[in-house]
């Protein structure tokens, strides 16, 4: 991945984000609102083909900037450009065309199945929406093709979800979103509800078909090990911000930001005595979010001008940090 991404340009981007924010108002208190920015000023491309993830502390804003990029959330401000077209602004009406090229893997498997519908009904209904199939036949065999891919057995199309275990429920949901053909997924958390070996089943198969059908994939995640395993390049969040964006080897063999150090560290793994608890504290409030370098409150490196003044992203080698130990 790394020769590649020495060659990209600009038409390997499939998707790119310009400068997306998004502030909610919440209540704080009986009568005041307060500003809550979920994800502040953020910009990215995602290249044709490649595996790109999102780590990053519970409520840094992984889901909402997937779902911003896949126009399921409207922006605060910024732009999202899918295949160099802008995205953010179109109606439901111009934007059909791209739903079905761009899908969502929800976390819960459990959740996103309606246990009224049977399978086949269940993987089948965007085709019959995007009017892909013609009648029943053509239907069910297109749902026994979609069921075969993720390694279920053509007959699952006559059960109910209730009569699968987690992770054949998520193989379900891998068909149904595959079921349009698309070539950007967004897997939020997709494996995080299952047992560790299960997780390593459904991730092979996400390797396996994004190799069969050429798929590029954003994938969410807050578990290191998962990234490491999926990703080829990772985009590493804070509060809102990305604080480091490398391809998984730079990153994961020289960490520049303190905080993606810190992650780091804290992975457990198989002859290491201890995890090292750098990661000192609570996040802070995204509520309350602090001056300067929004990680200072939680850094050992932190300087005078850290509480100050915001590190803007920048490159760095191979790699782009926001931090001013390296300026
Ligand atoms: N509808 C909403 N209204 C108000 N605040 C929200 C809403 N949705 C998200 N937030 C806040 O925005 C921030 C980012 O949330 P988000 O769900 O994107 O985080 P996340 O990184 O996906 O977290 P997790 O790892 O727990 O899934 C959090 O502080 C969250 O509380
Ligand atoms: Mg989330």
């Amino acid at each position: 991945m790394d020769s590649f991404l020495k060659t990209v340009d600009d038409t390997d981007v499939l998707v790119q984000a310009q400068n997306l924010n998004k502030t909610y108002y919440v209540r704080n208190g009986m009568f005041k609102k307060t500003r809550l920015c979920a994800v502040n000023n953020i910009s990215f491309d995602i290249y044709k083909g490649e595996t790109l993830g999102l780590v990053g502390e519970s409520g840094c804003g992984k889901s909402t900037t997937g779902f911003m990029l896949l126009s399921l959330l409207k922006l605060t401000s910024g732009k999202v450009f899918f295949e160099g077209e802008r995205i953010d602004n179109l109606s439901e009406k111009q934007l059909k065309q791209y739903r079905a090229k761009m899908q969502l893997i929800f976390q819960d498997p459990y959740a996103s199945l309606d246990p009224r519908l049977r399978i086949l009904n269940a993987v089948g209904e965007p085709l019959v929406i995007y009017h892909r199939v013609k009648n029943f036949n053509e239907k069910k065999e297109y749902v026994a093709e979609l069921l075969k891919a993720v390694g279920l057995q053509a007959d699952d199309m006559n059960k109910f979800p209730y009569e699968f275990s987690g992770g054949q429920r998520q193989r379900i949901c891998i068909a149904r979103a595959l079921a349009l053909q698309p070539s950007f997924i967004v897997a939020d958390e997709s494996v995080s509800a299952l047992d560790v070996s299960i997780q390593a089943q459904i991730l092979s198969l996400l390797i396996q078909i994004k190799k069969e059908q050429e798929l590029t994939y954003l994938f969410i995640s807050h578990d290191l090990a998962v990234i490491k395993y999926i990703c080829d390049r990772i985009i590493v969040m804070y509060l809102g911000k990305i604080v480091e964006i490398g391809s998984k080897k730079d990153l994961f063999s020289t960490p520049l930001h303190p905080y993606t150090q810190a992650l780091l560290e804290s992975v457990p793994s198989i002859g290491k005595k201890n995890a090292k608890t750098i990661l000192q504290g609570e996040v802070p409030s995204a509520l309350n979010p602090p001056s300067g370098c929004v990680f200072h409150t939680r850094c050992p490196h932190a300087t005078d001008r850290c509480r100050r003044e915001e590190p803007v992203l920048h490159e760095n080698g191979n790699q782009k940090v926001a931090c001013w130990l390296y300026t």
